[in-house]
């Protein structure tokens, strides 16, 4: 039931949110579910992929045992899983939605009610698409997300240049029955020639296939 489209090929995918830890009871998160990077994740293996599933902390479960899955929590565990793992990868797909910024430093211990206002000092993350942009090779195709409020397409458009992506899936807040939690999306994917798709709100993992089907369309052999 696996066809062979991308067999022999490395995939590597990330997913689910990062956890920043204020402390050993707190941490910095958001509302990410892994949903949409494991859906993606399956479609890879279905299509014949070898694949890595880099993901933060989420109740979602692999459907093939064949996906090789590695758990993080923080942004620069998924760094250095990431930055790993895109050795000898043809495909990267980034959609997890990793933390920005972290607490300069955890506390040792739970820091206790004093004052009325806190404030936390923050640093920014590494930024694991970024660098990832940074080390393709000739022959690896890179995908990052972008997931925005407002001036969706032009922050979107920014991200792909900057980052030397070679397509980024915008996930729009404004839409509703999509993005974080649910089991539906709506996306638009830009790709560095220019072209723009539409996918329509459907089941993530049918917006997975249509995500994986633009990529081996547009996969450099
Ligand atoms: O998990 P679900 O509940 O199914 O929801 C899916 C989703 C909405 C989380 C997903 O579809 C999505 O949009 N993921 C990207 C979320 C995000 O963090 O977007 P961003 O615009 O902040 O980041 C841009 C890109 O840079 C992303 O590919 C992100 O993975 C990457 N990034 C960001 C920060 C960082 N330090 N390192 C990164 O690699």
């Amino acid at each position: 039931f696996r066809s062979e489209d991308l067999k022999g090929k490395k995939a590597i995918v990330t997913a689910g949110p990062t956890y920043e830890a204020i402390d050993p009871v707190r941490f910095i998160g958001n509302h990410s579910s892994g949903k949409m990077g494991f859906a993606i994740a399956e479609e890879l293996y279905l299509r014949g992929a070898d694949v890595i599933l880099i993901t933060g902390p989420t109740s979602q479960q692999v459907a093939y045992k064949g996906i090789q899955v590695k758990h993080v929590v923080s942004a620069d565990e998924m760094y250095d899983a990431a930055v790993h793992a895109f050795d000898g990868a043809a495909i990267a797909v980034m959609s997890a939605a990793v933390a920005d910024y972290k607490p300069v430093q955890a506390a040792v211990e739970k820091i206790k009610k004093k004052q009325e206002a806190w404030s936390i000092d923050m640093v920014k993350n590494k930024d694991i698409l970024l660098q990832l942009g940074q080390q393709k090779k000739a022959g690896q195709f890179l995908m990052g997300f972008a997931l925005e409020t407002h001036n969706e397409k032009e922050n979107a458009l920014a991200k792909l240049k900057t980052k030397n992506a070679d397509a980024i899936v915008l996930n729009s807040l404004n839409d509703k029955d999509a993005g974080f939690g649910v089991d539906t999306n709506t996306v638009t994917i830009f790709h560095q020639s220019g072209n723009e798709t539409k996918v329509s709100l459907k089941p993530k993992k049918e917006v997975a296939s249509d995500i994986v089907s633009f990529i081996i369309k547009h996969l450099h052999v």
